[in-house]
């Protein structure tokens, strides 16, 4: 297939043999055969369509704050929203339609100057708009699980046949990180925001910042909590980090991954480390809290492992 021919009236930015390790805050990744920022709604149909026809799956990419994939290449398409028309920030009274593309830091600041806020409790999460809605992103403040679905009203998404949909949030599965959004791309969204003191918005994002930092911070790369806090639903949940601290996890390393000696449910990359090293040492963890504690934690990153990414049939759209 002529690539070039293809992606003729592609507008954005695109290359070939992109290393996901350049985006993935784990800071590893193998190579895929096209990385692509479009600009437009219509070169986004070019990518979905070009997919279709090279029966290559589509790996959505936001912050890459989420995700541990190995270290090969792949005849994939990842695809991120962070330019054009995707990232864009609009207001009308205290709604807010943010494109996928634009990170959390940028939307809590835009909404900021407006005199919006509300999404306090997202500040340091290092996501795009987009991966912190397909993944309910969110965090526990004073034992309560906050998640971007609460404040969430309207979402709009390309389908797998490039239409374009608007969706209500009750239709899209929300439950403690996850959605049933995995199967589309998601466009903009409706936010309902609140109106507040400026003073005790930029308070309340200091707070947060300070708290995560003393909790989790690190120099080094790595992608957030590995594990769901097992049992949410029920009294008594159980916070990961504690079940892996109590398992003795703190500094253990596999090559150059290391469980962070701040908060056990982070695995930080010392330098180098490889996806293997990530998904060995995660293994272990598992395999001891379930030993230990009679607990299996179930991954929040999405881990995709290359190697067992199935050949596709052409004419279908697969997303990883
Ligand atoms: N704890 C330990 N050892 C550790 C880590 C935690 O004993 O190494 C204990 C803490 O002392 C505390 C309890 O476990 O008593 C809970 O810890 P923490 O307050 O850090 O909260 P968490 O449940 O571990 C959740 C989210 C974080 C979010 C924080 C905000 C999940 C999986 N994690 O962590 O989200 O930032 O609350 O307080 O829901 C993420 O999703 O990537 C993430 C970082």
């Amino acid at each position: 297939m002529n690539l070039a021919k293809e992606l003729k009236n592609f507008k954005g930015e695109i290359k070939f043999g992109e290393p996901l390790s350049r985006h993935t805050t784990f800071r590893i990744g193998g190579k895929v055969k096209i990385w692509a920022k479009p600009f437009d709604y219509s070169s986004l149909r070019l990518l979905i369509n070009l997919a279709k026809l090279s029966a290559m799956p589509i790996l959505m990419v936001g912050a890459g704050s989420n995700l541990l994939v190995s270290d090969d290449s792949l005849e994939a398409i990842a695809i991120n929203l962070s330019a054009g028309n995707f990232s864009k920030f609009r207001l009308n009274s205290n709604i807010v339609s943010a494109g996928a593309g634009l990170g959390l830091a940028r939307l809590i600041e835009c909404s900021l100057e407006a005199g919006l806020g509300g999404i306090e409790f997202l500040a340091g999460i290092p996501a795009s708009l987009g991966g912190a809605i397909r993944t309910n992103a969110g965090t526990t403040i004073e034992g309560r699980i906050k998640s971007i679905s609460e404040v969430l009203e309207e979402l709009r998404i390309m389908t797998a046949d490039t239409k374009i949909v608007t969706l209500e949030k009750k239709d899209l599965g929300f439950v403690y990180r996850d959605s049933n959004l995995s199967q589309c791309i998601i466009l903009e969204a409706k936010l309902k925001l609140k109106r507040k003191s400026k003073v005790k918005i930029k308070k309340l994002l200091r707070e947060n910042l300070k708290d995560r930092l003393e909790t989790q911070g690190t120099d080094y790369a790595c992608a957030g909590c590995i594990f769901k806090n097992p049992g949410v639903k029920l009294l008594g949940a159980k916070s990961a980090g504690f079940l892996i601290d109590k398992s003795g996890f703190k500094g253990k390393r596999v090559g150059a991954a290391e469980v962070s000696v701040r908060h056990a449910n982070f695995i930080i990359n010392r330098g180098g480390a490889k996806a293997k090293d990530v998904i060995k040492l995660i293994s272990l963890i598992k395999g001891k809290v379930k030993e230990k504690f009679a607990i299996t934690l179930e991954s929040e990153i999405k881990i995709i492992d290359f190697k067992l990414v199935p050949c596709f049939s052409k004419g279908t759209l697969n997303f990883l």
